[in-house]
């Protein structure tokens, strides 16, 4: 099948793009406004985009608290979202008012950062601390802006849970992160192989980037 999205005439009973970018990983994003309100909410419109500097983003559909806090801050954290955790990441995705931290609600534990004032989850075994260097909201073809906030921050701290480390790597079957599919489907990575990267073609020996 093939259908245009500016009719999104797919014919099936849900909209299949969010199914076809898949598995999105869940930034967890927690901030503090500057009059102190805490907030912790999932994003999958996340990704890491470069690693050096250590940059992440995160897209909110629309100017939503995350979103708000961080710029009006300057700061956010990005916790790594488990299987373990599954049911706080989905409790923390409901609407809150300003001023009601999540955390609460899910019955989890703010802990201290090193270097931004917002919290990170003392449950999840791995933060990323993180100073916004950007936030801007992209065009369309047709030049009108898209529903989206993006908020771009460059990682200066990593929290990383022993229980997590093997051999000094984060291991996939210890860590098992929560992975957001389409619908209203997650999925879990625990069955991982590895394969190494081809050598140039022209025999040079620098490594693959990226
Ligand atoms: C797993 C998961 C992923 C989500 N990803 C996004 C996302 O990428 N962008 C977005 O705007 N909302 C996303 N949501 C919905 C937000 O978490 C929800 O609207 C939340 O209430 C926003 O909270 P805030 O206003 O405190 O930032 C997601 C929800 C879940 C459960």
């Amino acid at each position: 099948m093939f259908y245009t999205t500016d009719t999104n005439h797919h014919g099936l009973p849900h909209d299949p793009f969010k199914a076809i970018v898949t598995p999105r990983p869940i930034g967890w994003i927690s901030t503090r406004s500057r009059d102190g309100s805490v907030n912790l909410a999932p994003y999958s419109f996340f990704n890491a985009i470069a690693d050096n500097p250590k940059l992440v983003l995160f897209s909110s559909s629309g100017m939503k608290d995350s979103a708000s806090f961080a710029i009006e801050s300057g700061e956010f954290v990005a916790n790594l979202a488990t299987d373990a955790l599954a049911e706080a990441v989905n409790r923390t995705s409901a609407p809150a008012p300003r001023g009601t931290s999540e955390f609460a609600i899910a019955g989890l534990t703010e802990a201290p950062c090193h270097l931004v004032a917002a919290p990170r989850i003392l449950e999840s075994p791995a933060a990323l601390e993180c100073k916004v260097v950007g936030h801007f909201t992209p065009n369309g073809i047709d030049g009108r802006p898209a529903d989206a906030v993006v908020v771009i921050g460059q990682v200066v701290g990593i929290h990383i849970s022993e229980a997590i480390l093997r051999d000094g790597l984060v291991d996939m079957e210890l860590a098992r992160p929560l992975s957001r599919l389409g619908y209203l489907d997650y999925a879990v990575t625990s069955d991982v192989f590895a394969m190494r990267r081809p050598r140039q073609a022209d025999g040079g020996d620098a490594p693959p980037r990226g």
